[in-house]
C-alpha cells in the first residue's frame, strides 16, 4: 500500500494519501480545501484515480476539500453518518468497510470530539487513522461540537487500545513536529488516556483546558456539513469567502500562486496589481490591464480594497509579488495570489 502524510501548515492538518499501487486506485483522508491544488498534482505525479474521499469528522478548523475535488476528479465524498453532512456520496458507520483496489479500510465510530467521529483502519490492523479522536501523547479537545470526554475515553479505550500495540497511529493534527505513533506507545505514555488514567481523571483533564474557540468555527463548520461546498452565509451571519475560486498552489514558504496561464485565462476578470516600481514596469513591458503600485506603497493603497475581491500580484520574477501576496494574506485578504514566476515567466509562456 503506498501511503503518504501531507501536511497544511496554516491548520496543522494531516491529510494522507492511501492508495493501492497495483490497480492506482486511491483515497485521501481529511484533505484540506486549500491544498487541493497540491493534492491533484501529486495524485497526477503518482498516476493514481482518486476513488473516494474520507473525512473522519465535520472539522472547525479547515474545510474539507471532497467537495472541490469530487468536482475536479469524479471522486465519492465519504463521511461518518452520524456528521448529518449534505450532499455526500456515501455515509459510513461502525463496522462498515470501504474497499478501493485490494485495499479494505474498517470502519470505527469513534465519537467523543464530536458525534460524528469514525477512525479508519486498515484490513490488516497495521494502521489507524484516528482523526481528532486521539493525537500523538493527546487526544482531540471535547468541548464543542457536541463534545463529550466520557465518550472520547471509551471510543479511544474501547475502539483504538483494543488494536494490536503496533498498530500504528496516524493523527488529524499534531501540533508538536510529531508524525505518527503506535498503539502501545500512546497506551504508555499519552498523558491524558495513557498510563493507567481512569476515566474520571480524564474528564477532569479535558474541563481544566479551557482553550480558546478555532479561529475557523464559524465559517468551517457548516461547510463542511455541505462537503466544503460554502454556504453563503455563516453560523454568525458573517459573509464568506469564497474558496477554490482559483488554481492556488502554495510554494514550499506558504506563498498562493496561480500560473501565468491562469492569468492569462482571467485576465479582465480580476484585479492585477504589479508591485514593481513605475520605471522598471515600464521598461521590461507589463501586462495590459494591470494597476502598477509599487511593492512600498501597496500597504497603504490596499487600505480601500475590498478584502473579498481576488487580486494577482505580479512583479518581475515572482519573488516580490509573493512576498506581498503573503502580506495581503496577513491583512485579512481572502482571495490573494502571486502569478507564479512573474514577468519572466509571462514572456516565455
Ligand atoms: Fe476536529
Amino acid at each position: 500500500m503506498l501511503l503518504r502524510q501531507l501536511f497544511d501548515h496554516e491548520t496543522w492538518t494531516y491529510t494522507y494519501l492511501l492508495a493501492d499501487e497495483k490497480t492506482r486506485e486511491a483515497v485521501l483522508i481529511d484533505p484540506v480545501i486549500d491544498q487541493v491544488e497540491r493534492d491533484i498534482k501529486l495524485l497526477e505525479e503518482l498516476g493514481l484515480k482518486l476513488v473516494y474521499t474520507l473525512d473522519t469528522h465535520a472539522h472547525a478548523d479547515h474545510i474539507t476539500g471532497s467537495g472541490l475535488l469530487r468536482k475536479r476528479l469524479g471522486s465519492k465524498a465519504v463521511v461518518g453518518a452520524k456528521v448529518g453532512a449534505e450532499g455526500v456520496d456515501l455515509t459510513v458507520d461502525e463496522g462498515d468497510r470501504l474497499k478501493f483496489g485490494s485495499i479494505e479500510l474498517e470502519v470505527r465510530a469513534t465519537p467523543g470530539h464530536t458525534d460524528g467521529c469514525v477512525t479508519f483502519v486498515t484490513g490488516d490492523h497495521k494502521h489507524a487513522f484516528t482523526g481528532d479522536a486521539l493525537f500523538i501523547r493527546g487526544t482531540g479537545r471535547t468541548d464543542f461540537q457536541q463534545g463529550s470526554a466520557k465518550n472520547l475515553y471509551r471510543s479511544i479505550h474501547d475502539k483504538i487500545f483494543t488494536l494490536p500495540d503496533d498498530t500504528i497511529i496516524w493523527p488529524g493534527h499534531d501540533y508538536r513536529g510529531m508524525t505518527f505513533t503506535t498503539v502501545g506507545e500512546e497506551k504508555r505514555h499519552n498523558p491524558r488516556v495513557g498510563d493507567g488514567k481512569t476515566e474520571a481523571e480524564f474528564v477532569e483533564i479535558m474541563n481544566k483546558l479551557d482553550l480558546p474557540a478555532p479561529k475557523k468555527i464559524d465559517v468551517a463548520v457548516p461547510a463542511n456539513l455541505h462537503c466544503g461546498i460554502v454556504p453563503a452565509i455563516s453560523m454568525s451571519g458573517e459573509p464568506l469567502p469564497e474558496r477554490g475560486w482559483a488554481a492556488i498552489e502554495r510554494t514550499p514558504e506558504g506563498v498562493p500562486e496561480v500560473t501565468t496561464s491562469w492569468v492569462e485565462e482571467h485576465m479582465g476578470a480580476i484585479r492585477m496589481v504589479d508591485v514593481r516600481e513605475l520605471d522598471e514596469a515600464e521598461a521590461d513591458g507589463m501586462i495590459h490591464g494591470v494597476e502598477i503600485i509599487p511593492m512600498g506603497t501597496v500597504d497603504r493603497a490596499s487600505k480601500v480594497w475590498d478584502k473579498e475581491e481576488p487580486v494577482i500580484t505580479i512583479c518581475r520574477s515572482g519573488r516580490r509579488s509573493g512576498r506581498v501576496a503573503l502580506d495581503l494574506e496577513k491583512l485579512g485578504f481572502k482571495r490573494i495570489a502571486s502569478m507564479r514566476g512573474g514577468m519572466v515567466a509571462w514572456s516565455n509562456r
